[in-house]
């Protein structure tokens, strides 16, 4: 066991959009929480009320960092779960609405609810739908991106809604390619254009936008936001920004019981996590722009050195970078490179082989949790549909690498990690597969 233990230090550290590690603020705040805060936050006594102050300061902290009312946000266990509430509500409302208008005779010419969302959206968001549509449930539309931009197409979301619309979610940047989308022109119009329907509630995806830009919840025109602590340096826990719960936007429970959260999700609140959240979208707070400007550097640094060590010379290895505007802050994350390395005769080396050749830095072949499903890197020979979605070529995809740099990411590093991929290009290239 201790031999797959490493730490921090001992690997460059490229992979941050899978997870960031802990910030050092965070673990203290937990681990002070651990031991002070145990006591149950429902309890009446001196040690169970100090609890619930600290829940109240960390949701505080939450709201805060998406210009949110306190009252709007739940605490979830993560991104998934925030991602399948939101689903759930806007579907279950929908058939609630009509069981009020139709009787039950003619219950079946209604028509399914219908969803709308990009090609892009992590699992997280496609596979509740996909469910759904398969048991006959609802219906949906997945816009395509637009090669050229990297981002959807406002008219094609437009295009596609109806009168019975419930939902239109899209992630406000992609997990993959970095690429930023244009959330609150999107909802804005989408809002306007579905007023005379009735309601369509708008959510977006933020777990890979929250500490790398600045959030708004009122400006992105949203009814709901997903938040995931792991991917801003705090715990695996996660929350969910609901436009008034319960009033204006719809918000059925999924667990009964204890009545925690106002009833919205019961069970008993994991103050030390919820505490280690607020204390990461402290340090986003106080430090958003210096957390921006250090990565955007650091991207820019990897970037440039990428293009000089690979580019120059035909003989050698190439780089080709994913998203049109890799380098623009504002269409794609400040710290994400999704590149394809590839030698001119297009040997047939993937990805996989050339992060199987890389001892010290650590990055990945698209999502996380897809080459999670193969125990064996190497065996991933299927591109990543995010990419493919892209209009990234099959043998492009094939060879594409995600690097995520982070808060702790240094130029040394940037220097070091770029002779390493060199040479592990260099090696894939000559093994072939
Ligand atoms: C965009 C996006 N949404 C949702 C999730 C799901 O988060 P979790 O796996 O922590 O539930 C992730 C995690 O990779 C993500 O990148």
């Amino acid at each position: 066991m201790a031999n797959l233990m490493s730490s921090i230090a001992d690997v460059i550290y490229f992979d941050n959009n899978a997870t960031t590690p802990l910030a050092p603020e965070v673990c203290h705040a937990i681990n002070t929480a651990c031991v002070n805060a145990f006591a149950n936050p429902s309890s009446a006594s001196v040690i169970g009320k100090a609890a619930k102050k600290l829940i109240i300061e960390s949701r505080s902290e939450i709201a805060q960092m998406i210009n949110a009312d306190f009252t709007d946000i739940i605490f979830t266990s993560g991104g998934t779960e925030s991602n399948n509430w939101v689903v759930y509500s806007a579907i279950k409302y929908y058939y609630s609405k009509m069981s009020e208008k139709v009787s039950p005779n003619d219950f079946k010419s209604v028509p399914l609810p219908h969803i709308v969302t990009t090609e892009v959206e992590h699992d997280a968001m496609i596979e509740p739908i996909q469910k759904l549509v398969e048991e006959g449930k609802a219906q949906a539309s997945f816009i395509a991106v637009d090669p050229k931009t990297g981002s959807i197409d406002l008219e094609d979301v437009l295009r596609v809604l109806k009168e019975e619309t419930v939902l239109v979610s899209v992630m406000l940047s992609n997990n993959e390619t970095g690429a930023i989308f244009p959330v609150a022109e999107i909802m804005q119009r989408v809002k306007a254009a579905s007023k005379e329907y009735g309601n369509c509630f708008c959510h977006t995806d933020a777990a890979q936008s929250i500490g790398k830009m600045k959030i708004d919840v009122k400006k992105l025109n949203v009814d709901y936001l997903t938040i995931v602590g792991h991917k801003f340096y705090g715990p695996r826990i996660g929350a969910l920004y609901v436009n008034k719960p319960g009033e204006k936007t719809p918000l059925p429970p999924l667990f009964f019981g204890g009545n925690q959260e106002r009833g919205f999700r019961s069970g008993t609140e994991n103050t030390p996590m919820i505490v280690g959240l607020g204390a990461a979208a402290r340090l986003v707070n106080e430090n958003l722009e210096l957390y921006r400007n250090h990565m955007y550097q650091m991207k820019m640094l990897l970037h440039d050195k990428l293009v000089e060590m690979f580019e120059t010379g035909s003989e050698r290895p190439c780089v080709f970078f994913n998203h049109p505007n890799v380098t623009d802050q504002s269409n794609c994350l400040v710290n994400t490179i999704s590149v394809a390395f590839y030698d001119p005769e297009w040997k047939s080396f993937t990805a996989s082989a050339v992060l199987n050749n890389l001892s010290k830095v650590v990055a990945s072949a698209g999502a996380a949790c897809h080459s999670q499903q193969h125990n064996d890197s190497s065996a991933v020979t299927t591109p990543s549909r995010v990419l493919i979605s892209c209009g990234v070529e099959e043998h492009i995809a094939l060879r594409t690498i995600r690097l995520s740099v982070g808060r702790q990411t240094t130029a040394a590093d940037i220097e070091e990690a770029v002779v390493q991929l060199y040479s592990a290009v260099s090696m894939a290239a000559q093994t072939k597969i």
